[in-house]
């Protein structure tokens, strides 16, 4: 009996030390951890449980028979973050570069079927050379067989990608397909296609960094929704990220303890509006006035930051918060900001978090350069995702809510639950000056007669009341209470009932 014993004590440690010392000591000159120092880092201290530890590929090309690594490449099990259960995989970049063979492959889907079945949310670690090379198709079908259950499980448990390392051919799909991409700064890149292909089809010279980096990821092109200093500030940001997601679209949201009074009051938002109506201010002061102890975590921050989404709390359970940024570009939608705040609209209808929404917006932003980049299917987006939710929303006006930009930031007629106010609002077609310059066309010549139309414009149009008189908005509210108003709101709908019409699934304008 003993030496079992010692034969799979000895099996596991070889598992254990994937590709090798020197490979280990490798990816720590990186300034790399590996897949095992990672997962300790991302789950609950002695919660990990390993799967298939013992897994080797089956390939005979290229002398690969002879080299063989328990695990294959990739790390698999479960394991729980504060608590709550997740499933997760870590690419091991010490064999054979992380990349996918058809038995990695098999580890990985084995995993991605268990959380399916077990409504449980699905981490991703990456850090790998796309398909193994030696086994050809075999990769490849690995591959489709990942992407497939990344499909079924969109919208059933949440999935979050972290790319540590490289990441590149087969293996940006995924996490492409997946809820949430996280990058480390400096040590992680994705891209498609490498830039010696670059290089040899577009005649571009770029470096891994300039193609595919974090900052290229989390401003350009919003492949990745943040970026972290390194792996340890990564996963603890994912841990705090899982803390604020239910365990899937039948679960109930978390819950938090929490001593922030729902009821408190913030007197200083009642002069965060400035008395000019061009000057801009901070909306991310209103979001943290209002959730549970400024906790606010911010999904895309780098990128469209016109428009700010993430998650906060209110009374302990997590609410989705959008708001219009008044300091960047006036808080006006352009198509960045729509797909941004389309796609975080949608995640949180998928999970039955309660939408926040904050409006001070200009409109839609003019001009070529958005026409031709198509707007119009942009903001279509994002008035497609509110329009179809049937989460609680919450939708509160502090400013300007202009034109188009007005129906589509969650109001009444898209189905908006609660509709406030603030007194500063301005609720019309469009500003005050737009709007004489074309109803008094005539007059355009004369100074006095138009400003005395644009005070009567303000005047009558440039309030909340006219709204309010239409029941567009529920009330009319002091900035003070905005939290108090908000949590009481939300209360009132926990036990919302809401369907769309049958359907085998929309048709959003991609
Ligand atoms: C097999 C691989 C590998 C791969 C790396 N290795 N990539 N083995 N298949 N795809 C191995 C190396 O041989 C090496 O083995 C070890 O991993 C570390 O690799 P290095 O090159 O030494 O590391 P580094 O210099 O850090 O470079 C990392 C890298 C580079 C940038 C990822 O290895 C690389 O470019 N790899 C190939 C990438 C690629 O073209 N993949 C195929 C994409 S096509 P030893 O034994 O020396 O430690 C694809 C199609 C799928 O994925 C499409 C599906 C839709």
């Amino acid at each position: 009996m003993t030496h079992v014993l010692e034969e799979l004590e000895q099996r596991r440690e070889a598992a254990r030390l994937g590709g090798g010392q020197h490979r280990i000591d490798a990816q720590h000159a990186k300034g790399k951890l590996t897949a095992r120092e990672r997962l300790d880092v991302l789950l609950d201290d002695g919660s990990f449980e390993e799967y298939d530890m013992f897994v080797q590929h089956r390939c005979t090309d290229f002398g690969m028979e002879d080299k063989q690594f328990a695990g294959d490449g990739v790390v698999t099990g479960w394991g729980t973050i504060n608590g709550r259960p997740v499933f997760v995989f870590a690419k091991d970049f010490t064999v054979f570069g992380g990349s996918l063979s058809e038995t990695h492959a098999r580890k990985i889907t084995k995993i991605q079927d268990m959380a399916l079945k077990n409504r449980t949310p699905i981490i991703g670690l990456f850090d790998a050379g796309g398909a193994r090379i030696q086994e050809g198709v075999a990769a490849l079908a690995g591959y489709g067989e990942v992407f497939q259950r990344n499909v079924l499980a969109s919208g059933v448990i949440p999935q979050i990608s972290v790319i540590m390392g490289p990441c590149a051919g087969g293996d940006v799909y995924s996490p492409a397909m997946t809820d949430f991409i996280y990058m480390v700064r400096d040590t992680s890149y994705m891209f498609v296609t490498g830039p010696e292909v670059v290089k040899t089809v577009t005649n571009e010279t770029v470096t891994s960094e300039e193609l595919g980096g974090a900052s290229i990821h989390t401003t350009k092109s919003s492949v990745a929704d943040g970026a972290f200093d390194n792996d340890v500030d990564a996963l603890l940001q994912v841990r705090r990220l899982v803390d604020f997601l239910p365990s899937s679209n039948t679960a109930d949201l978390p819950e938090l303890a929490v001593i922030d009074d729902p009821s408190r009051i913030e007197n200083s938002l009642d002069t965060l509006i400035p008395d000019s109506a061009n000057k801009p201010y901070d909306v991310k002061e209103l979001i943290r006035k209002t959730v549970d102890d400024g906790d606010f975590f911010e999904v895309q921050e780098s990128h469209a930051a016109n428009i700010v989404v993430g998650f906060g709390r209110i009374e302990g359970r997590t609410v989705g918060v959008v708001a219009n940024q008044p300091m960047v570009l006036a808080g006006v939608l352009d198509s960045d900001a729509s797909r941004k705040a389309a796609r975080f609209v949608r995640f949180c209808d998928c999970f039955n978090i309660p939408l926040v929404t904050f409006v001070d917006v200009p409109g839609f932003l003019p001009g070529t350069a958005q026409e031709y980049g198509g707007l119009i299917k942009h903001g279509a987006k994002l008035l497609f995702a509110y329009a179809e939710a049937t989460v609680p929303k919450i939708t509160i006006i502090t400013r300007k809510a202009y034109g188009g930009a007005y129906d589509v930031m969650a109001s009444k007629h898209l189905r908006g639950d609660v509709n406030y106010a603030w007194p500063s609002a301005q609720i019309a077609v469009m500003g005050a000056r737009g709007a004489v310059e074309i109803i008094f066309r005539k007059d355009i010549k004369d100074a006095d007669k138009i400003a005395e139309h644009t005070k009567n414009y303000e005047d009558r149009f440039l309030s909340p009341f006219v709204a309010a008189e239409r029941g567009y908005i529920d009330d009319v509210i002091m900035p003070h209470s905005t939290r108090r108003r908000v949590s009481k709101a939300l209360k009132m709908l926990r036990n919302k009932k809401l369907e769309n019409p049958w359907k085998k699934h929309d048709n959003i304008p991609l």
